[in-house]
């Protein structure tokens, strides 16, 4: 049982504070994803849980206590870094083993737990190579398996297999998440790649410039993204987002975007929900995946009839770049749909997945349809 709680963490690095308030939860058992642009502090996050970096405010309390006095060493936390840092000289067997050396267990004891990881990380057959004969999946799971060999309180890892090629890493994604449901240990992983995150977390905790913007299941921050920062983060293609205009249109509402005559038709609910979400009459922004803009071949009612710019196959689908007024909308569609740029389509705006910002803060306005 391993809980792991970070209270109002403040960490600076001279002048320049990396750490802006940081609070966070982390049960017993939970995956949890750091995800966040190269700087935003994942690495110090990770480093002071580790105890491999103080911080200047705040507690970092494991199972409860305190535990910013104790040593690394004292922790008993493991970590796996990107660049695996196996020991040349030594066999897969002794790299996994070596961490036991300094406990009390026998030698028939090491060999049970030596092999035992070795069978769950599937590298059994690969105890007596050295490392320079291992591929760079093979290596990181003995990275993997070094730290998980004494059954720490919790693993924390950071980009272990960002310097896999893509599709190694897929699969090494895939062996960590089997991994951890057999073996159940708390987890702090970071990474820059939110499909990585998506994939693994059962929380994702979303940084920007030191600051947690949002902490949700994976589903939560794709559906749900609090601010715009995460609904342009999230995702791929990302989000669009486009400065908006709504207004009463009979008993419907009408959401034009910047530089755009006419309006997408809305239900007349929107009017009230942004009324009520909103404090002052703020420039708003209406954010829509690329799903959620729908494309039609003929003119529809509430279709608007838009320029279909760069189209790009991928396979099972397109992504066709529409121009809306002065703005390009990024919609999905069927692959081949709309057969070439330049072409006269029509598109509409799914209200049930349209989002609303507050441009200013760049907050959601919570508003759902
Ligand atoms: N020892 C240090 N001394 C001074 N500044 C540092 C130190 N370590 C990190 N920083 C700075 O702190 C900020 C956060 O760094 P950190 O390594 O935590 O980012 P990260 O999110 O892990 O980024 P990446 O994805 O590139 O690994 C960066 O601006 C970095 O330059
Ligand atoms: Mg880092």
């Amino acid at each position: 049982m391993t809980s792991i709680e970070l209270r109002a963490i403040q960490k600076f690095f001279g002048a320049v504070q990396v750490i802006k308030d940081l609070n966070l939860k982390i049960e017993d058992n939970e995956f949890i994803v750091l995800l966040g642009q190269s700087g935003c502090g994942k690495t110090t996050t990770l480093r002071a849980v580790a105890g491999l970096e103080t911080i200047d405010e705040g507690d970092i309390l494991i199972d409860g206590q305190p535990v910013q006095h104790l040593k690394c060493s004292d922790r008993d936390i493991a970590m796996v870094f990107q660049s695996f840092s196996l020991y040349p000289h030594m066999t897969v067997y002794e790299n996994i083993a070596f961490p036991l050396r300094a406990t009390r267990m026998s030698k028939g004891e090491v060999d049970k737990a030596v092999r035992e990881i070795a069978g769950v990380l599937r590298i059994g057959n690969l105890l007596n190579r050295k490392p320079s004969a291992l591929s760079g999946g093979d290596m990181q799971r003995v990275a993997i398996g070094r730290a998980l060999v004494r059954r720490p309180k919790a693993m924390l890892m950071d980009e272990p297999i960002g310097a896999l090629d893509a599709k190694l890493r897929e699969e090494m994604r895939a062996e960590i998440k089997r991994l951890h449901l057999k073996q159940g240990s708390t987890t702090i992983y970071v990474t820059h790649d939110q499909i990585e995150a998506m994939s693994l977390a059962d929380r994702i905790v979303i940084m920007h410039e030191g600051v947690l913007q949002q902490v949700g299941s994976p589903e939560e921050v794709y559906a749900r993204p609090a601010n715009m920062f995460v609904a342009q983060f999230v995702g791929s293609p990302v989000m669009n987002l486009a400065k908006a205009t709504v207004s009463r249109n009979g008993d419907d509402a009408n959401v034009a975007v910047e530089g755009s005559a006419e309006g997408f038709g809305f239900p007349g609910s929107l009017l009230g929900m942004l009324d009520a979400a909103r404090s002052a009459k703020s420039d708003l922004a209406l954010g829509i995946r690329p799903e959620g803009v729908l494309v039609a071949r003929e003119a529809q009612d509430g279709y608007l009839p838009v320029e279909a710019h760069i189209i790009e196959p991928l396979g099972s689908y397109d992504i066709v770049d529409l121009k809306v007024g002065s703005q390009m909308l990024r919609a999905r569609t069927r692959s081949g749909f709309v057969p070439r740029a330049g072409e006269r389509v029509w598109a509409k705006i799914d209200p049930a997945q349209a989002h609303f910002f507050d441009t200013a803060s760049g907050n959601s306005l919570g508003v759902r349809l």
